[in-house]
C-alpha cells in the first residue's frame, strides 16, 4: 500500500501566512504539466508491486487546473502504477474556484474527496489573511460541492489568529459544524519566516495571540467537535464516521509515498527524497535531463525520531512494543526516561503500553516531541 502526492505550484495570490511552495506566474503552466507527466512516467520503477491507495493533489492551488488536466494526471498515474479501485483521490480546492459548473465536472472525474480551504467564515479574518474569498463564498463553496454530489468533504480552518477573540472562533466552529462536512482540519497559526505575517510580527504590526487564549480556542474546538460526533484523531484533524484522511493517515503510519512536482517529498521506508522547491529549477532539470531532487538514507536514529514525531500526533500514540521490536534498546530507554516528566505533568498518559498526549499535551506537542527525540551528542 502506498500513496501519491502531486504538488500543483500555482496560486492566483499569496496568503499572508503561507510558506508552501507556490508561484503566481502562470506562464510556465503548460511546461509544468509536461514535466509533471514526464516525472510520473520516469519513476515507474519506484514502489514496484505496491498498490496505490491514495492520490492527493495539494499545493499551491490544484483548483486552478482544468478538470480535464486533473483527470489527465490521474490517468497518467493509472497507466504507470497499479491504482486500487477504492483509492481515495483528494483535491485541495480554494472556495473562490468552486463554481457549480466546475464542481459538476469534478464530480464526473476520478476525484472523490475535496479538501476546501475555507480557513474562516469571518470576513475580517479572511481579509487579514489576504484570502480571495469572503465568509459567504466559503459557505456557498461547501454547499455547492454537496449539491454536486460530493459526500467526502474536508474543510480547513485556522485559529490563533492575531486579535481573534474566543467568541469569533466559537462562531467559526459553529458555522463549520452546521455545514455537515465529514472532516475538519483546524490548524493553529504558525508564523513562518518569509511570510507577510512573520514580517508584521517582527515589525510589531501584529501581536501573537496569548497562549492561554489560543489554548482556550483549542479546548473549545475539541469539545464542540466531539459533541457534534467528530473523532479527534490527530492534533489538527477531526473525522466523522471513521472518514479519516487515508492519505495523511498513511504518512503518520510511515507507509511509502511518492511525491511529484516541485517541493514534493517521497519516502520508501528507508530513504527520503525531496524535489527542488523552485518551478524554474524543476523545469530546467527536466530539459537538461538532470536530477531535480536530493535524497537522504535514514539512520536508525532518524527512523526512531520519525516514529516519535508521526505517532505522537495521532490518537493511536506510541507503542512500547513497537519501540522494543524495531529499534536498538537505547532508543526505548531514552524514550521512557524522557516521557516520565510529561506523565507526571499530565501531558502524556500510558494505556496498555501505549503513550498518548492528553489535551494539555496536544497543545504543546512540539515542545514535548523535542524532548523525546534522540539527538546523539557529537
Ligand atoms: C497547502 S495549504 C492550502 C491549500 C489551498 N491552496 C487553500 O489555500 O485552500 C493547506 C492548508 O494548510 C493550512 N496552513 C497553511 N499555512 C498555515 C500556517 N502558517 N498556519 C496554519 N495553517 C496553515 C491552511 O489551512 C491551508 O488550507
Ligand atoms: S494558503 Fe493556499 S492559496 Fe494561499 S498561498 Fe498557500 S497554497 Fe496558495
Amino acid at each position: 500500500m502506498a500513496g501519491i502526492y502531486i504538488h500543483i505550484p500555482f496560486c492566483k495570490t499569496k496568503c499572508h501566512y503561507c510558506d508552501f511552495y507556490k508561484s503566481t506566474d502562470f506562464a510556465s503552466r503548460p511546461d509544468f504539466l509536461t514535466a509533471l507527466h514526464l516525472e510520473i512516467a520516469s519513476r515507474k520503477n519506484e514502489i514496484l508491486g505496491e498498490e496505490i491507495e491514495s492520490i492527493y493533489f495539494g499545493g499551491g492551488t490544484p483548483s486552478v487546473l482544468k478538470v480535464a488536466e486533473i483527470s489527465g494526471i490521474v490517468e497518467r498515474i493509472a497507466s504507470v502504477y497499479s491504482v486500487s479501485p477504492q483509492a481515495e483521490i483528494t483535491m485541495e480546492c480554494n472556495p473562490d474556484d468552486l463554481t457549480a459548473d466546475y464542481l459538476g465536472e469534478l464530480k464526473a472525474s476520478p476525484v472523490n474527496r475535496l479538501s476546501i480551504g475555507t480557513q474562516s467564515f469571518n470576513d475580517r479574518d479572511l481579509k487579514s489573511m489576504n484570502r480571495r474569498h469572503n465568509g459567504k463564498q466559503a459557505v456557498n463553496a461547501v454547499s455547492e460541492a454537496q449539491k454536486a454530489g460530493f459526500s467526502n468533504i474536508s474543510i480547513d480552518l485556522i485559529y490563533g489568529l492575531p486579535q481573534q477573540t474566543l467568541e469569533a472562533w466559537i462562531d467559526n466552529v459553529e458555522q463549520a459544524i452546521a455545514l455537515n462536512v465529514q472532516h475538519i482540519s483546524a490548524y493553529h497559526l504558525t508564523y513562518h519566516e518569509g511570510t507577510v505575517f512573520y514580517d508584521y510580527l517582527k515589525n510589531g504590526k501584529i501581536k501573537e495571540l496569548p497562549d492561554e487564549l489560543s489554548f482556550d480556542q483549542f479546548k473549545w474546538l475539541k469539545s464542540a467537535l466531539e459533541k457534534a460526533g467528530f473523532e479527534h484523531y490527530e492534533i489538527s484533524n477531526f473525522a466523522c464516521n471513521g472518514l479519516y484522511s487515508k492519505h495523511n493517515k498513511a504518512y503518520w503510519e510511515r507507509k511509502a509515498y511518492l511525491g511529484f512536482g516541485p517541493s514534493a517529498h517521497s519516502f520508501d521506508l528507508k530513504t527520503r527524497r525531496w524535489n527542488v522547491s523552485s518551478l524554474r529549477n524543476y523545469l530546467e532539470a527536466f530539459e537538461q535531463r538532470k536530477p531535480n531532487w536530493e535524497t537522504e538514507v535514514l539512520s536508525q536514529q532518524d527512523q526512531y525520531n520519525d516514529y516519535v514525531i508521526t505517532s505522537l500526533r495521532t490518537q493511536w500514540g506510541i507503542s512500547d512494543h513497537y519501540l522494543l521490536t524495531n529499534f536498538e534498546p537505547r532508543f526505548e530507554k531514552h524514550f521512557k526516561a524522557e516521557a516520565q516528566q510529561f506523565i507526571t505533568s499530565n501531558h502524556l498518559v500510558v494505556e496498555e503500553g501505549t503513550y498518548k498526549l492528553t489535551t494539555e499535551g496536544l497543545f504543546i506537542s512540539d515542545r514535548i516531541m523535542e524532548q523525546l527525540l534522540f539527538i546523539e551528542e557529537s
